[in-house]
């Protein structure tokens, strides 16, 4: 017998039809005559209710159906007389495929904290919300390739290990076979990666970025997706050591295409969520709205998340530059009593996570795109402006996330850039590869980076990072 899906069974015509369904047992109720088992195999939010006789099914198999169980099941597809769902199983045989201890089975039928399924996330995915979380960040990583597919934008693949550090903030991994005990040495007592496997330091990639720069001046519209990985202090809840990053490149674009681009992809994949995954995101509003309860008055959103979602596809996303959002920081009153922890007196300086928040949460109450910041603190690849102070920087800004896509438009003047990149201490010989692109067939082009983990929080209104990728890598965690 062929087994169908819950999510099938739930949508097809299929009353009065045998069926076959192969889950894990979410909890099992029985009375004098009959038990109702509910059943879950993870393609979609729904339980399917089971019904097993007694008479049909021996008791003692029954016994060994407890919550965690893994069955199969063969029965008939019947109307349901109790409320919430359509339709029933009427089991005829009934199979245990794995059992799971009662006793020991760390997932009981009731609230777990977060925290706790983290301990836990070989487990954790066989819970409502982290089946909806990654149902959903499925579907946004379709969204994605859909998106750019159907814009003729080309996949690259673009190389894990590198010699290169794309964002030179030296916050990589090392990539390495010596024995770093007993290494080889040069004569001046360094370690001789001449040695080692590629015959030079290599480390993780932080960014697609570079060798996406050299497809688009090859392709003209290209985009990555890939695993990035850094080794930055990561414990937050915005920070992975190890994300995945959409990158988009693309020749003949300036700034404003850019950020055209940039929002026009970001309401395209939310809508896309807010289309296919209508079930999910209803279960992972309510368990948002839950939440929102047991925080303190002032932190709360006045916005549900489905509003949240709404809001981004529907208004146009702010646009402003660095030196006006500072203005506006200046003349702020976070709110009555307090002050910012970091004051934004002097024109120059990054902002903090609050500032930005402020902007987005507060002042605009919506999406907003800063443009041109201070070259000192963006990297040496950005275009210059005329006036010597800022480059064609862009970050988007999220209510409840902050930064979520960094980009920029690129140096493509190549005097421009080798001045900068030597003022930056970045080694100009090691990037003669880079450099070439402006050395022949050089063209304005433009690209951005968004964090897929923090566009999966922001869809499924999550609160840590650590709960929207399945297996997290932060400071002490690799175990699984
Ligand atoms: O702003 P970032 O560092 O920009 C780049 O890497 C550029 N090369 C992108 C480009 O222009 N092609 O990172 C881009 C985005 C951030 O806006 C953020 O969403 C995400 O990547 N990000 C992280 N996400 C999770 N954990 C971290 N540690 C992250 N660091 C950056
Ligand atoms: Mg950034």
């Amino acid at each position: 017998n062929k087994r169908i899906k819950i999510k099938a069974l739930l949508q097809g015509e299929v009353t009065g039809t045998t069926q076959t369904l192969m889950g894990w047992v979410r909890t099992k109720r029985s009375n004098k005559n009959v038990t109702f088992i509910a059943l879950n195999d993870g393609s979609c939010i729904q339980n399917y209710q089971i019904v097993a006789d007694p008479q049909t099914i021996s008791e003692e198999l029954l016994k060994q159906v407890s919550t965690g169980a893994c069955i199969l099941v063969t029965g008939s597809v019947v109307e349901s007389q109790g409320s919430g769902q359509a339709t029933e199983l009427h089991a005829e045989s009934l199979q245990v495929l794995g059992q799971a201890d009662p006793e020991k089975f760390p997932l009981q039928p009731k609230k777990h904290s977060l925290e706790f399924l983290r301990e836990i996330a070989h487990l954790r995915m066989r819970t409502n919300t982290f089946g909806a979380v990654f149902r959903v960040r499925h579907a946004l990583a379709y969204a994605v390739h859909k998106y750019f597919n159907d814009k003729g934008f080309f996949y690259i693949h673009t190389p894990i290990i590198t010699a290169s550090d794309a964002e030179g903030a030296g916050e990589t991994f090392k990539v390495t076979t010596l024995d770093l005990k007993n290494p080889p040495l040069t004569e001046e007592g360094h370690i001789n990666y001449k040695e080692d496997f590629f015959e030079r330091e290599t480390n993780l990639t932080v960014s697609g970025q570079l060798e996406g720069e050299l497809a688009a001046l090859a392709l003209s519209e290209i985009y990555t997706f890939g695993p990035t990985f850094r080794a930055e202090n990561s414990n937050t809840t915005r920070h992975l050591a190890e994300f995945w990053m959409i990158e988009p490149e693309m020749a003949f674009y300036d700034a404003e295409d850019n950020a055209d681009l940039a929002e026009d992809f970001l309401k395209y994949v939310i809508a896309y969520a807010l289309e296919h995954c209508a079930d999910d995101l209803a279960f992972l509003d309510q368990r948002a709205a839950e939440e929102e309860k047991t925080k303190k008055a002032e932190q709360r959103s006045e916005l549900g998340l489905l509003d949240r979602l709404r809001m981004v596809v529907e208004h146009r996303f702010e646009r402003l530059t660095y030196t006006e959002a500072i203005e506006i920081l200046k003349q702020s009153k976070p709110n009555k009593k307090k002050k910012f922890q970091y004051l934004v007196e002097d024109w120059g300086v990054d902002l903090q996570s609050e500032h930005e928040r402020y902007l987005v949460e507060k002042h605009f109450q919506k999406p907003v795109i800063l443009t041109d910041y201070p070259k000192e603190i963006k990297a040496f690849y950005m275009r210059q402006n005329e006036d010597g102070k800022t480059v064609a920087a862009m970050d988007i800004l999220f209510p409840g996330i902050g930064e979520i896509v960094g980009g920029s438009q690129r140096e493509e003047r190549l005097d421009k850039l080798t001045q900068r990149m030597e003022e930056m201490h970045i080694p100009t010989e090691e990037m003669w590869w880079y450099l070439d692109t402006r050395r022949f067939g050089s063209t304005p082009h433009a690209g951005f980076g968004l964090g897929f983990e923090r566009l999966v929080l922001f869809v499924t209104g999550m609160s840590n990072i650590r709960d929207v990728i399945a297996f997290p890598r932060t400071p002490g965690n690799a175990e699984f």
